[in-house]
């Protein structure tokens, strides 16, 4: 199985479009949706160079509970417009953020996290699934480049979980 460790020198958009081939080919549909997840986070977290936290959180209805991850142990449940989870969440758009000690209610989960990326998982009639998390112990981290690579990524899982029929599976 690919474990990300043959990326060697791809940076930029060649980094992700390898990776999102790798990715694709590794989440099957036939796989319970956890499985994917578990995977999208653990490949991510072996394929990403200087991040040392990387998994989802899911929606319930009311909260983001923790999902499958890469990292330290998180805390387990984040309110909606708390930290940059809960922003992302809230707002449905993806949060950038270079420098957390500058982000208000940042919630430290690693004290080695310094910039962090969330991004909103939205299904098809715009309700709001989870956010794909990243931190990394570096400031300003995550460039252009990974933004969109990191939005494709997520896209990507987003169509594999519904290609497995998904209807609502994380509402209370
Ligand atoms: N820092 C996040 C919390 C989750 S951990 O980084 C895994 C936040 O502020 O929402």
């Amino acid at each position: 199985m690919f474990t990300g460790s043959d990326y060697g020198n791809l940076r930029g958009s060649e980094f992700w479009k390898s990776l999102l081939v790798d990715l694709d080919h590794l989440l099957h549909p036939n796989d319970h949706f956890i499985t994917s997840f578990a995977n999208a986070a653990a490949f991510l977290g072996q394929s990403m160079e200087d991040i040392n936290w990387c998994g989802f959180y899911f929606f319930d209805g009311k909260k983001l509970f923790l999902g499958p991850f890469c990292g330290k142990p998180a805390c387990t449940e984040i309110q909606l417009g708390d930290g940059v989870c809960g922003a992302a969440a809230r707002t449905k758009e993806t949060v950038v953020v270079n420098d957390v000690s500058t982000f208000t209610g940042h919630i430290v989960c690693d004290a080695d996290s310094r910039s962090e990326i969330v991004l909103p998982l939205i299904d098809p009639h715009g309700e709001l699934i989870g956010v794909l998390d990243i931190d990394s112990p570096s400031l300003s981290r995550f460039d252009s480049f990974d933004i969109q690579g990191l939005e494709q990524v997520r896209d990507l899982v987003m169509r594999k979980l519904l290609a497995s029929g998904y209807t609502t599976l994380f509402k209370q």
